[in-house]
């Protein structure tokens, strides 16, 4: 029963060397950490040798990875435990080159690990395991809303590397709750977390139930608010593996050093095929309604979850890459007061006397065009939180721009540009989204002197200089 796949085909510089490859792989398993130590990056390694079918002796598929493990081996030699610190082993690895990184990653645990593959450019994964020549396995998280493109571009892949990619798919019932009770592009309004958590991270938590590692195209230049150190090797901080518990999983990022122009010199060195979004201006690939292409300059994250703030652009997959200095706020931590009733007074945020409180009454005299004596630039808020849903905390991605817009307001003070902030959500939101143009928040508006009609800030970019731009083009 093989779902698994090998690139039989390729011969690899690694190859001659491998001799313990000819006997069969080597299969690593994990234990459970020691509970008490659940963040060591030490995790006891009882590696095993076993016999195996060869991987490509069958082709069946199988909607799911997790049995696929279970089925396939049977253990023949008896195990030795060894420890592995996997802090260490990043260090080491740190100047390592992919396929080096691949080849160890492939070695250490045979049929428990796979490369989780998006339809992007981090096919470059799939060539560095074909280029191993060692067998590997490949799994897609397939959302429902990808482009047809990367659906095309999968098939391509596996014909061009004779591989069967093992696709996870979301929950039907909790894809229809959802669609059904906020329809079918709930993240424009509230953020993507909910959608993602349904269609991603769920189906990954199974896949990776299955398996005792997983291999990501993860790079530290793709997000610098959130992958800068992004380490080659790593112990799970967010996700288990098939023992169950903290340290279970070992995630491998063997690209993770690696700028995002070499990776294209390497497909194009190597001849591989890409996903057709990329000569439309797509960089960074996701689903389709929340993927664009970008402009040249543009960083590739832009063209994920655009109407969003960078900071909170990690869908659930590598939430462990958000520090915990940035969600301190959800421990409750922040400076808003929780209540028994579970509602929490806002936080005094965008503290600056040159930032004004707007009543409802204010805001709407502001849309009244007698009444505008200056032009205003107002901030609509909430102190909901986007990766808690249901819990009420401190707003990450109002957290992500209070200082430039403080530094906004302290920059506008007596240039006779006034701003605001309007804390639009509960009873406010449905007047906010009629009248006001609210989104997702944070929503930024212009009330130009001479016109009625708000002028809503269409950026993600909230660096004061930015906000700056955009009041001065309009003022
Ligand atoms: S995401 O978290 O923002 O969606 P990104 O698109 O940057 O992730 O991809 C980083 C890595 O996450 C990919 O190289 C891949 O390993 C994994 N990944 C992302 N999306 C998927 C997917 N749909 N299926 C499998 N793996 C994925
Ligand atoms: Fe849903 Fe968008 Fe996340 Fe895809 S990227 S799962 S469509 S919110």
């Amino acid at each position: 029963m093989a779902l698994a796949i090998t690139s039989s085909t390729s011969i690899s510089r690694f190859e001659a060397s491998r001799d313990q490859t000819a006997k069969g792989p080597l299969f690593g398993s994990f234990q459970p950490l020691d509970r008490t130590h659940s963040h060591s990056t030490i995790v006891n390694y009882s590696r095993r040798q076993y016999s195996v079918k060869p991987l490509n002796a069958e082709s069946k598929r199988n909607d799911s990875i997790v049995p696929l493990a279970a089925t396939m081996v049977a253990p023949e030699v008896a195990e030795k435990v060894e420890a592995e610190d996997y802090e260490k082993l990043a260090k080491e690895l740190q100047t390592a080159s992919p396929l080096e990184i691949m080849d160890k990653a492939l070695e250490k645990f045979g049929n428990d690990i796979a490369i989780a593959f998006s339809g992007a450019e981090d096919v470059a994964l799939i060539e560095y395991a074909h280029l191993t020549g060692r067998p590997f396995r490949v799994f897609s998280l397939d959302t429902g809303r990808l482009n047809p493109e990367t659906y095309k571009f999968f098939d391509t892949v596996e014909k061009h590397y004779g591989i069967h990619i093992e696709y996870m798919f979301p929950d039907a019932v909790e894809v229809q709750a959802l669609v059904r009770s906020k329809g079918l592009f709930s993240f424009y309004e509230d953020g993507h977390q909910e959608c993602c958590r349904v269609r991603k991270v769920r189906p990954l938590r199974k896949a990776l139930k299955g398996l005792r590692a997983w291999i990501t195209g993860q790079r530290k230049d793709q997000s610098p608010g959130t992958r800068a150190e992004v380490p080659v090797v790593q112990v799970d901080p967010s996700f288990e593996g098939m023992d169950g518990g903290t340290g279970s999983l070992v995630k491998w990022n063997p690209v993770a050093n690696v700028d995002g122009r070499d990776i294209w010199n390497f497909l194009r060195a190597m001849n591989v095929p890409v996903n057709s979004l990329h000569s439309q201006g797509y960089i960074s690939i996701g689903c389709e309604p929340c993927t664009r292409p970008v402009l040249p300059g543009q960083h590739e994250r832009e063209g994920r979850w655009w109407w969003e703030d960078a900071k909170a652009k990690e869908c659930g997959l590598h939430k462990g890459n958000i520090k915990e200095e940035n969600v301190g706020y959800l421990n409750g931590n922040g400076n808003g007061a929780v209540h028994a009733n579970g509602t929490a007074t806002v936080p005094d945020i965008f503290d600056t006397p040159n930032v004004v409180t707007l009543s409802r009454a204010g805001i709407e005299n502001l849309l009244k065009l007698d009444d505008r004596r200056e032009p205003w630039v107002v901030v609509l808020y909430a102190p909901w939180c986007p990766l808690l849903p249901g819990k009420q905390c401190f707003n990450k991605m109002i957290w992500a721009m209070e200082g430039s817009y403080v530094e906004l307001a302290d920059k506008l003070a007596g240039t006779g540009v006034k701003v605001g902030k309007f804390q639009a959500d509960g009873e406010q939101k449905t007047f906010a989204q009629q009248e006001l143009q609210l989104g997702s928040f944070p929503t930024i508006l212009f009330f130009p002197k001479h016109s009625s009609r708000p002028i809503k800030y269409p950026s993600e970019k909230r660096d004061a200089d930015s906000l700056m731009a955009f009041v001065n083009a309009l003022r």
